[in-house]
Order: C-alpha cells, then structure tokens, then sequence
C-alpha cells in the first residue's frame, strides 16, 4: 500500500496506472475509519484495478471549531486497517496542500441543501462540495464511492457531477449498523458506553417512523411523540424529517410509488449524530 502526502507525487503514480489502463475507485473519508467506510472500500476493491482512499479531515466543511478540533484522528489504526483491506493507495495530504489559500468558491445546491444538514450546518455543503470536487479533479476517478448514512450529501455529491460533467461513475452504500442498530460513525469514538446505549435509540425511532407512516399515522403527531420519548433519554434532537427520498423535499401525502426516507439529526453525549431509513 502506497501512502502519497503530496498532490504531484500520486498523480505521477496515477498517470502511470492510466497507462496501463488500470481502472481506478475513490473512497474519500476523514479517517477514524470504521466498518461502514470498509463496506465503501470492499465495493471499490471489487470493481476497480486500483482503489485510491483519501483521508482528510476537511475543515471548510466544518461550521463549530470545536468540532473539527474534536475530530478523531487516528491515521496510524487507518492506514492498518486500509492495509489489511489491500487498499493500494491512501492520499492523506496537509491542510496546507489541499488548501494553500483560503478558496473562494461558493456553490449553490437550490433546495437540495436548504433543509437538514444544509440548514442546520450553514456552508457544510459547500466545503463538502470543494474537497470532494478537488479530489475528483486530483485523483481523475471512474468510480466513487459515498455511504447512504449522508444522504443528503450523497444528492448534493450527484447534482455536482452532473452539473460539472464529471465522468464519474457514483455508487451509493448502505448503512452499515452496529449490534443494536447505532450506524457506525467516526463520532461514536467520542460516546460514552451510556451514551452508546442510548444512541442506539435513533435507529429505533426511524424505525418506529417508518411503521407509523406506512400504518398512514399522521406523521406530524408522530413526530412530536417520538421527539419527546428522545428528549426524555437526554437525547437533543434537531430535526426528525420525513422526505421525500430523491428530491428531499418534505413528504405531506406520500404516493405509494414514490421511495420515501426518515432522516435525524440529534446530539447524545455532547456528540451529533445523524442517520435515516429509507423505504
Ligand atoms: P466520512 O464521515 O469519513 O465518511 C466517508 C464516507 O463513508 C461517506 O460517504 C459516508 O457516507 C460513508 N459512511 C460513513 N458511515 C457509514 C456507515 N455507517 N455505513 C455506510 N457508509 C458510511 O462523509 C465524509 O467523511 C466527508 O464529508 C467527505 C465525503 C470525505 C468529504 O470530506
């Protein structure tokens, strides 16, 4: 495995794989690498000559400093992980190769960004969308790699090659869960065992959600009842949304053709969380 710090020495090493016509997969992530990023990287391996992993705790898309301070680094358990996966490339570069000037870029995603993460976390998308953006341009992928778990940003990651004409192929992960259901997240590093526990009650609620919608409960009421049941836990939730799952704008009366998803957002232990189900 081949571990590249500098933009020009991966590229030199990628135009070589190019001419040999070796195709190659992107698995972008911040690192604290888990068992739901593995799931990315197994489909890579799979379809692709070459799989490139980056790891790049990217700080334009963090909007609380003490967030992006709190981030679990651990590059050395990372890069034995991606090892024993038989990724071949791992790009981990500074902040200073990545971003040498602050960038002046700004996108705009429409309705895609201005609910959920896009509302609660103002400029997230768009540091999302210039990294990802630059490391589609740096590393020259045909096939990328994101996990359902950010929904939201995998619509925002698609609209963006579409827009820019990238050829790229994009492939969506499911969520990979833990035992009791708890999504597997960088941030659950950072829970206590109590707050594991009660973690695990967000996945329960999406699921309560989706039986109450599918029972044609008015979900408005729903949602208030299972707010509360959280908030009883100490769990703090900031939004519970029922959307529609392509363009997720906010479902009032479903047509049962159209695939529906739950996405939360809620804070356990001082750490957010966000998970969703789709149906
Ligand atoms: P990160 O949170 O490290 O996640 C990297 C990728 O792993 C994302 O596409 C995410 O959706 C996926 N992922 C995380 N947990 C998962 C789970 N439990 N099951 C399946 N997939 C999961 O998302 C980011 O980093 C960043 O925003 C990034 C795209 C790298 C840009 O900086």
């Amino acid at each position: 495995m081949q571990i590249f710090r500098d933009i020009s020495s991966l590229q030199l090493s990628l135009n070589e794989l190019r001419l040999e016509r070796k195709t190659v997969g992107l698995v972008p992530t911040m690192g604290a690498l888990h068992d739901g990023h593995a799931a990315l990287l197994k489909a890579s391996l799979a379809e692709n000559d070459v799989t490139v992993c980056s790891i790049f705790v990217n700080p334009t898309q963090f909007n609380n400093d003490d967030d992006l301070k709190n981030y679990p680094r651990t590059f050395d358990l990372d890069t034995e992980f991606l090892k024993s996966f038989d990724c071949d490339i791992v790009f981990n570069p500074s902040v200073e190769e990545m971003y040498p000037k602050n960038p002046l870029l700004k996108f705009n995603f429409g309705g895609l960004e201005q609910s959920m993460e896009g509302s609660h976390r103002p400029g997230h998308f768009n540091g999302v969308a210039i990294v990802v953006s630059k490391l589609f341009n740096i590393v020259n992928p045909d096939r990328a790699y994101f996990g359902q778990k950010d929904l939201q940003q995998y619509k925002i990651i698609s609209q963006l090659v579409k827009d820019l004409s990238y050829n790229i192929e994009l492939r969506q992960i499911p969520i990979k869960r833990d035992d009791s259901g708890l999504a597997m997240s960088s941030r659950n590093k950072r829970l206590s065992a109590g707050g594991l526990k009660s973690a695990a009650k967000l996945n329960q609620t999406l699921e309560e959600a989706k039986k109450s919608i599918v029972d044609h409960k008015d979900f408005d009421k729903v949602r208030t009842e299972l707010i509360n049941n959280l908030e009883i836990e100490g769990i703090s939730v900031e939004y519970l949304e029922y959307v529609n799952a392509d363009s997720l704008e906010s479902v009032k009366n479903n047509s049962p053709n159209n695939s529906v998803a739950v996405c939360i957002a809620a804070t356990v232990d001082g750490v957010r969380l966000i998970d969703n189900i789709i149906f």
